[in-house]
Order: structure tokens, then sequence, then C-alpha cells
């Protein structure tokens, strides 16, 4: 995809933890905007340039958009490189994936939003808002106060969005989220990992058509601690070590290493990897692999998930010393 240059026209902090940018390319024909779509902004973490993927939204008719940026402080450095730009610093940026597609088909949707997980809901309320389309909105998120963008959403869609607060210790089932739901519905989410996993068994439990649910994951959020380990190709013998703040993902792009990918997020499945050997414990922080794949520990997608321990020996199946066999993803 093109590189494009992005204007920081503003910096907004929308939260304690979250900040909101708003962004005008130099170009805006490189990248329009479209509701789900992504953008890929370059951050420099450890000297070196990686690439973060963000929601672009639209609160208003301004030029340009928004992405928000959550403070991750225990994260790999991305979002404390963002939340040190400033209105008038310039970003390199290329057009990313639509995982969240506009879909008018249905006369009703709902939309689930969990913590920053809100910010691609807010681009698709505003899209079937203007198309005429019946919406309703949960938003869980921990207290209400403070919570980012309550009041543009409310001003969107009025009563049709319910806030969820799970300070109080009570977070709600995801059955009871989609408890009115009924076979014409469309329903888009996004959410941390496993808020999305119990919604997508509730979907199930419910019968509901599986096409019908949207999902978008954001997908650092583990079961563990973060820490450092050790990966070892088998084929190639390599042995790669995955700090604290990168994902297995890129330590094996560095170390030439280069493994298929694609979403970046645990959706598509594209960098599963078999598991050869396991000192320690894998934290599966995907939403692709089943139950029972999770339960033998025998893949692991390497985008998102980690182990908790000291060392993992993969296959280099779909892994070439410095050549990639399949083509890549984005680099
Ligand atoms: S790249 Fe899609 S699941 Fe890892």
């Amino acid at each position: 995809m093109d590189r494009a240059t992005a204007l920081v026209a503003s910096v907004e902090e929308v939260a304690a933890d979250v900040k909101a940018f708003r962004l005008v390319l130099e170009d805006e024909k490189n990248i329009p905007f479209e509701p789900g779509g992504h953008l890929d902004v370059e951050v420099l973490v450890g000297g070196q340039v990686q690439t973060r993927s963000y929601s672009m939204f639209r609160l208003d008719d301004e030029p340009g958009f928004a992405i928000a940026v959550k403070h991750a402080p225990h994260g790999h450095g991305g979002s404390a490189y963002m939340w040190s730009q400033k209105a008038g610093a310039r970003l390199g940026v290329r057009r990313a994936r639509n995982s969240l597609p506009m879909d008018y088909s249905a006369n009703r949707y709902l939309l689930i939003a969990a913590g920053i997980g809100v910010t691609p809901i807010i681009a698709a309320a505003r899209a079937l808002h203007e198309a005429g389309k019946s919406v309703g909105m949960h938003y869980c998120v921990r207290r209400t106060s403070g919570a980012p963008f309550i009041a543009e959403l409310e001003r969107l869609l009025g009563g049709a969005i319910i806030v969820h607060a799970s300070a109080g210790g009570q977070r709600t089932q995801a059955d009871r989220l989609i408890e009115q739901v009924d076979s014409n519905t469309i329903c888009y989410v996004c959410g941390p990992i496993g808020f999305m996993d119990e919604l997508i068994h509730a979907w199930h439990r419910r019968g509901l058509p599986k096409h019908h649910l949207r999902f978008e994951t954001f997908g650092s959020s583990g079961r563990l601690p973060t820490g450092k380990f050790e990966v070892v190709v088998r084929e190639t013998g390599a042995r790669v070590l995955v700090p604290e703040e990168m994902s297995m993902l890129d330590a094996l792009i560095v170390a030439k290493q280069e493994v298929m990918y694609g979403c970046r997020r645990g959706e598509c499945g594209l960098c599963k990897v078999e598991v050869d050997e396991l000192d320690g414990e894998i934290d599966h922080r995907d939403v692709f692999l089943s139950d029972q794949e999770r339960a033998l520990n025998r893949a692991i997608c390497c985008c998102v998930s980690r182990v908790r321990g000291h060392s993992i020996v993969i296959r280099a199946d779909g892994i070439s010393h410095g050549r990639p066999k399949h083509g890549l993803g984005r680099s």
C-alpha cells in the first residue's frame, strides 16, 4: 500500500488514558476514509520503525479523520510514541485492511463496544445512522464518568445506546447483550479478546446466523503477564529472543525468520505456526484457534499470543530464513 504523510491537526485527551488524534493527509486520495478502515501508523520503538494499526473514525464533518490511542504503560512502546506526538507533527501512514466493512442489507443493527474497541463502532454508528438504519448499541466501560466518546455517541444515537459500567464488580454477561437479537439483525462488535470470546460463544449458543456477527478485536490483552521468552525455529535453528515490548511475530521478522501474517490481531490465523516443544505456558490471545486447539497447545498465533515461561520451539512451516516462502502481509 502507498505510504502517505499525515499531519496531526489536533490532539485531545478524551479520557484519562485515551488521546484522540485528528489527522489530515497531504493527499486524501491515497487513503480514502471508510467505516471499519484502519490506518497503519509508523512508530519509533527502541530506535526501530514499527507499525501500529488504528481504526479510523469521524466525529464531525471537519477535514480528515480521527484515530484514538489508549496509553499502555506496559505495552510494546507504540502507544508511548503516539502519546508523545503533538499537533503539527507528521506521521508516516499506510492504508490497512478494513476488518469491519459496512453491510447495509439488514433492517436492524446492534453495535457492541468494549473499552477502546469503541472507535470502529463510532464509524459504524455514524454510517448506519446516515443510512437511516435502525441501530441499537451497548457500550461496556469500566466507569461511565470519563469513558471516551459517550457524549458523541449519545448525540448520534439518542436513547438507543446503553452504557454498562463494570467498576462496581458487575460485568454485563455476553448473553444479556444479545438477548434481544433476532436472525435479521447484523451485529458489529469490537472489544478485547476475552470479551469477544464470550460474545462469540453466546452468539453460537443462541443459534444466530454466524455471518451476522461481524467483529474485530484489539489483540494484546492476555490472561497472563507479558514477559520475554525465546523462540527456536526448528528447521533453521534460529534462536530468537522475544522481548516484553515486542510481539513474537515482530521478533521473528526482525530476525529475518519471516512468517506469513495478515490481520495482526489474532483473527485470521495466517500467522499460526506449529508448536514442537514448550517450556512454559502459552497465553493464547487470538480468537482464531478453537477451544480444543488452544487446550492442545500444538499451535500458536504468533501475532498476539505469547509464552509465559522460558521458550517455545516452533516448526518452520511457513517460515523461511530471510526470504518468505509465501506472500507476506505487510512488513
Ligand atoms: S496475523 Fe491474523 S491471526 Fe495473526
